[in-house]
């Protein structure tokens, strides 16, 4: 049977992700700030806030070091904000600091703890990071959350370069998963930005991915045989690629 972390499983993506594992059978270790989103004696559950990172690394060297070796670990970054969403001129430091320790620099804290928490278990690991097209090209009024996301995706190529690792064999993937109606579209299409009437629009007509489908579809990527070929991708493409 199969471990999987994820983070930010309270609501959206990730809530998705932890009920379909739970399905499946598997054991799941999550945390959000909110509480569990369902009850499940494989589920490990902690309220946390995540954009403290030190916290959130204790957090996963606590949760995995009790555990016997499980066939493969997996470990899916999928926490995240949008916000601040506002011209660069606007951006006050403490919000960008909040966004950049939940986006980055908690993600990062979170993929060193479960590296080394999971080394003596000598079996191979995967790390999902949950990306954005946003990681790739410059948005007005999204800087910090397209900083924040290109920095995820060049921390994780960095590990996948990092071919030597103590403890099993490594992959890493930075997945952007495409536009998903979750609470962050929410926000979205209530902030008044460039972007607003595109994401009003997208929903109107139908346009926005299903929350339970991409969830499922993350989960046959990161299952797959050929996991970390491409070390920076998006889930629509790979769909392509497979058609
Ligand atoms: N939806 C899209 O179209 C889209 C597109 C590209 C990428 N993404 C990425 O997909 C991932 C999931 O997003 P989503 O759309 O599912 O958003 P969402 O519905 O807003 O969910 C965000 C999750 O992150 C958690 N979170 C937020 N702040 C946190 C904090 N300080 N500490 C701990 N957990 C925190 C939330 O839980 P609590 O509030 O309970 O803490 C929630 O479980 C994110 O990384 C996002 O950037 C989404």
């Amino acid at each position: 049977m199969g471990l999987f972390v994820v983070t930010g499983g309270s609501r959206g993506i990730g809530r998705s992700l932890v009920a379909r594992l739970l399905q499946q059978g598997h054991q799941v270790i999550g945390s959000a700030r909110g509480p569990a989103p369902v009850t499940s004696d494989r589920l490990h559950w902690t309220s946390l806030d995540l954009a403290d990172p030190e916290a959130a690394q204790l957090w996963i060297g606590e949760a995995l070091r009790p555990r016997p070796s499980p066939d493969r670990a997996h470990l899916i970054l999928n926490a995240g904000m949008i916000e601040p969403l506002a011209p660069v001129r606007d951006l006050a430091a403490s919000a960008l600091d909040r966004h950049v320790r939940l986006n980055l620099t908690g993600a990062m804290a979170v993929a060193a703890g479960f590296l080394q928490a999971s080394e003596g278990w000598g079996v191979e690991r995967r790390i999902l990071a949950v990306s954005s097209g946003a990681a790739r090209r410059g948005i007005p009024h999204w800087a910090a959350y397209c900083a924040a996301k290109a920095g995820l995706d060049g921390f994780i190529r960095a590990l996948a370069a990092e071919t030597e690792q103590r403890g099993g064999p490594v992959r890493a993937v930075s997945l952007a998963p495409g536009v998903v109606e979750t609470g962050m579209q929410q926000i979205l299409r209530a902030t008044p930005a460039p972007t607003q009437a595109r994401f009003l629009e997208l929903h109107a007509s139908g346009g926005l991915a299903d929350v339970d489908e991409t969830a499922q579809a993350m989960l046959d990527y990161l299952m797959a045989d050929d996991f970390g070929a491409h070390v920076l991708d998006d889930l629509r493409e790979a769909r392509a690629r497979k058609d």
